[in-house]
């Protein structure tokens, strides 16, 4: 699996992590253990990132990750988790992430997300300052956010004195490019890692037409590949770009992390910008 520079950590990350949203609470037995093997087929593929959130399931998804963590050394796999914005008092948001310790069995989160920016820059500050006393009590090793626009992400930065913010967890695929085209140059020219969420729309492409879907076919033809796999090569083709589909289906799982070997030329990279 190919890897990158993680911002200016020195260390670096698979182009493709895994996805863990919509893992849902109170099901089965055989449901869980289908999660939790699809996901274990990934690491073995080299997804060692794994995605995930207070919110996911609540609480569900960052469980089932603490039972497969502890069938790895900890220290090769990389585990990002988010917390809510709903917590905006300074002990409640270092309570919720012990709670998320506890529930993925491990005494460091790798990379800790806000979630969703808060509408008040104050908030803001008092976020940094939260995750900063994360950082430094070892609790997690990196901070990031999610869906910050690019101002939200230089207060971020400005509010943090001992780190660095090292991505901007951001909705980026095919059907939906504006941070590809409007963000991603400024995260290019900071070294900052953009991770593209929902690389598959969410749904997964099976449904789509039109011109998208034309092009998508013509480029997989030519690549031997299946348009899910040249729309997650699109993104990481992006410099600085990672992306974490979701799959749960050892099929999709094998297929996406093939699609990391995909080299499209920049003609065919932008044959798809809209
Ligand atoms: N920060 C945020 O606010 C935020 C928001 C949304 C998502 N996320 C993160 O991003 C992850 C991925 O996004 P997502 O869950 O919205 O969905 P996604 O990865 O865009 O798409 C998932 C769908 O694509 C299907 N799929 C996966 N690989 C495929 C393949 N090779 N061929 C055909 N179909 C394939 C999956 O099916 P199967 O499951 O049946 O294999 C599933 O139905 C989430 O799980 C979550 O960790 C973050």
């Amino acid at each position: 699996m190919r890897k990158i520079k993680l911002g200016k950590t020195g260390e670096t990350i698979p182009v493709l992590g895994q996805g863990t949203w919509g893992i849902k609470r109170g099901r089965n037995k055989k449901y869980y253990k289908n999660c939790k093997d699809s996901l274990i087929r990934g690491i073995e593929l080299g997804m060692t990132h794994i995605d995930t959130a207070e919110f996911y399931g609540f609480g569900t998804s960052e469980r089932v990750i603490g039972e497969l963590i502890k069938e790895f050394d900890r220290d090769d796999l990389f585990i990002t988790s988010k917390i809510f914005p709903i917590h905006f008092g300074y002990k409640a948001m270092l309570k919720v992430c012990e709670k998320s310790l506890k529930r993925l069995d491990t005494n460091y989160i790798d990379l800790y997300l806000v979630h969703f920016p808060s509408f008040l820059f104050s908030k803001i500050r008092k976020h940094m300052r939260v995750m900063e006393q994360l950082f430094s009590e070892g609790k997690i090793r990196y901070i990031g956010v999610s869906n910050y626009s690019v101002e939200q992400f230089k207060l971020g930065q400005e509010n943090l004195k001992k780190t660095e913010l090292i991505t901007n967890q951001l909705h980026a695929n095919i059907l939906n490019q504006k941070h590809i085209h409007n963000s991603l140059p400024y995260y290019q020219e900071e070294g900052v890692v953009l991770t593209a969420y929902s690389p598959l729309s969410h749904r997964g492409y099976a449904n789509l037409k039109g011109d998208t879907r034309l092009k998508l076919d013509k480029l997989a033809e030519t690549h031997n590949a299946s348009i899910q796999q040249i729309a997650i090569a699109w993104l990481i083709n992006h410099e600085n770009v990672i992306a974490i589909p979701k799959a749960f289906q050892l099929k999709h799982i094998e297929e996406n992390a093939a699609s990391a070997e995909i080299e499209l030329k920049d003609i065919e990279i932008k044959s798809l910008y809209s």
